[in-house]
């Protein structure tokens, strides 16, 4: 708590009620383990935005949580914390009872989770079309995790959408469900019948139980009293959490937790390689019923000196180039498999590729919630700059994470510039000329993937016991260039392995 209370001192902010954390980059910088830190100052944490397809690792006295609906600061659930699932998020039932189980494994409890019933409820044809669609779209696909995201949140808009709320009345929500199903079941019919089964013979839609045959497809009595025995287990959790979000405020410290990250954010990131929410700060702050204007203090949380993504999309500095997408990319690929392949792999091969291998292989660099190689990639400044603004809104500063990682990498590498290789483009009313530098980065798939990285070098360091020290350089030009303060660096994957600037 003490570094918690300097952290806000340092940054003059001690009258903090309300504090946020947004992933600046695409996802994964390690957002959960500053959840929970500040979970221990906070008296509500509250999530927003996202689904099950987010993976929020944490490591606590030896033991290590995955958490991928929860709110991180469930850990603090001990202690008398409210933890809400707000109205932006699109919560899986299945999934939501599976991490339940696994926290009483735990010893831990839920008694204070409290599940917006107005957040979108995720139905197996959402899950069975994210499957479907990603398989059709073959060489462009997104790279999904097929958690049914996508398709959760395209019938929000399409207004066929059920929420949390219609579990609690059983009529509606088979009224609800067929009308849902009725308007996606064209939809299926369209894919190869045997792939259709395929998908729902999955664990993850209660292997076939949903299944009917190739005409019907879904099962509905089935899914009706599968989602009823799942919501017995959370069904005291959910509540208006919109109006327990007001009372809070001005009581209570809240803290927010964002998803993903703002370069994943349907509005804001490199569509359409992106997530289906708004992973930004304002999106963040909808999600839970707030507004951006109530939020006094953002921490953006940036992996560095290196960048990670899984999935498809624009990566420009990542190491090894598209080799590496493509090695990334692979089905089957796993964490033992690439040992087995690159084992001699070093922080400081020549070989860009070779190098990015060693840096996952340090850093874990595998998908909490697919097991999938995530890319790696220099830190890239014209992003960040990008991301701070969508993510911050000139409220915060930054969190570092992972720089222990490269103990002992001699050269560090941070792209501070772009210079654009592709062909005469407009960008709204200005035409992007090949040659042209760039400081901060287009959002625009087509900009980034004709994008080549300029870089600064810097030495590296061979172990944080002064971090302020070995990392003066980077994060003097993280500042400098980014015009943003860098108030905390956790150096290590413990609780208190954390360095308050
Ligand atoms: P979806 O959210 O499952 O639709 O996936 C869309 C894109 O976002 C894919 O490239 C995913 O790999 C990526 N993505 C979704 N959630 C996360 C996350 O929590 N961390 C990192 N990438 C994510």
């Amino acid at each position: 708590m003490n570094a918690i209370r300097e952290m806000l001192r340092r940054i003059g902010r001690k009258d903090v009620s309300i504090l946020a954390i947004v992933d600046l980059g695409f996802g994964d910088g390690g957002k959960g383990r500053y959840v929970d830190w500040l979970g221990e100052w906070a008296d509500v944490i509250a999530r927003g935005t996202g689904g099950a397809n987010a993976g929020h690792t944490i490591k606590v006295g030896g033991q290590t949580h995955v958490f991928h609906l929860l709110p991180s600061g469930i850990i603090w659930d001990g202690h008398k914390k409210i933890n809400v699932i707000g109205r932006g998020v699109a919560v899986d039932p299945r999934t939501l009872v599976q991490e339940i189980a696994a926290l009483e494994q735990a010893g831990l409890t839920y008694n204070g989770l409290r599940l917006s019933h107005q957040a979108r409820l995720v139905l197996p044809m959402d899950i069975a079309l994210d499957q479907l669609k990603e398989a059709a779209r073959g060489n462009g696909a997104i790279g999904t995790t097929g958690r049914g995201i996508g398709p959760v949140y395209e019938s929000q808009v399409a207004r066929i959408g059920l929420v949390v709320n219609d579990l609690l009345n059983p009529d509606i929500f088979v009224q609800k469900l067929q009308r849902n199903m009725q308007a996606r079941l064209g939809l299926c019919r369209q894919f190869d019948p045997d792939l259709v089964a395929e998908v729902l013979g999955q664990p993850a839609l209660e292997s076939g139980l949903f299944y009917d045959n190739p005409a019907n497809i879904f099962n509905l009595e089935a899914i009706v009293e599968k989602y009823r025995a799942y919501t017995e287990k959370f069904s005291q959790a959910i509540c208006q959490t919109d109006l327990l979000m007001q009372q809070a405020v001005g009581q209570r410290k809240i803290l927010l937790e964002g998803a993903q990250g703002v370069l994943l954010s349907i509005d804001y990131g490199t569509y359409p390689y992106v997530t289906s929410s708004d992973c930004s700060l304002a999106g963040l702050a909808k999600g839970v019923d707030l507004d951006i204007s109530q939020i006094d203090y953002t921490l953006g949380v940036v992996k560095a000196p290196y960048m990670t993504r899984v999935g498809h999309g624009p990566f420009p500095t990542e190491l090894g180039g598209r080799d590496s997408a493509q090695w990334c990319g692979r089905k089957g690929m796993t964490r033992v498999r690439e040992r087995e392949a690159h084992p001699a792999a070093s922080l400081n091969s020549a070989n860009h590729f070779e190098q990015g291998v060693a840096i996952r292989q340090a850093g874990e660099e595998y998908g909490a919630t697919t097991g999938r190689l995530r890319r790696v990639g220099w830190l890239d400044l014209p992003l960040l700059r990008w991301a701070i603004r969508y993510g911050l809104h000139g409220r915060g500063g930054l969190a570092l994470t992972k720089p222990d990682v490269l103990n002992g990498c001699q050269t560090i590498k941070i792209c501070t510039r772009y210079h654009y290789e592709g062909d005469n483009y407009w960008v709204g009313d200005t035409l992007l000329t090949p040659g042209a530098f760039l400081d901060t980065a287009v959002m625009d798939s087509y900009v980034l993937e004709h994008c080549a990285p300029m870089y600064r070098e810097l030495p590296g360091w061979s172990d944080l016991r002064s971090p302020e020290d070995a990392l003066a350089g980077l994060i003097g030009i993280i500042e400098t260039y980014c015009g943003t303060t860098v108030d905390v660096v956790s150096i290590g994957a413990e609780r208190d392995a954390l360095v308050v600037l």
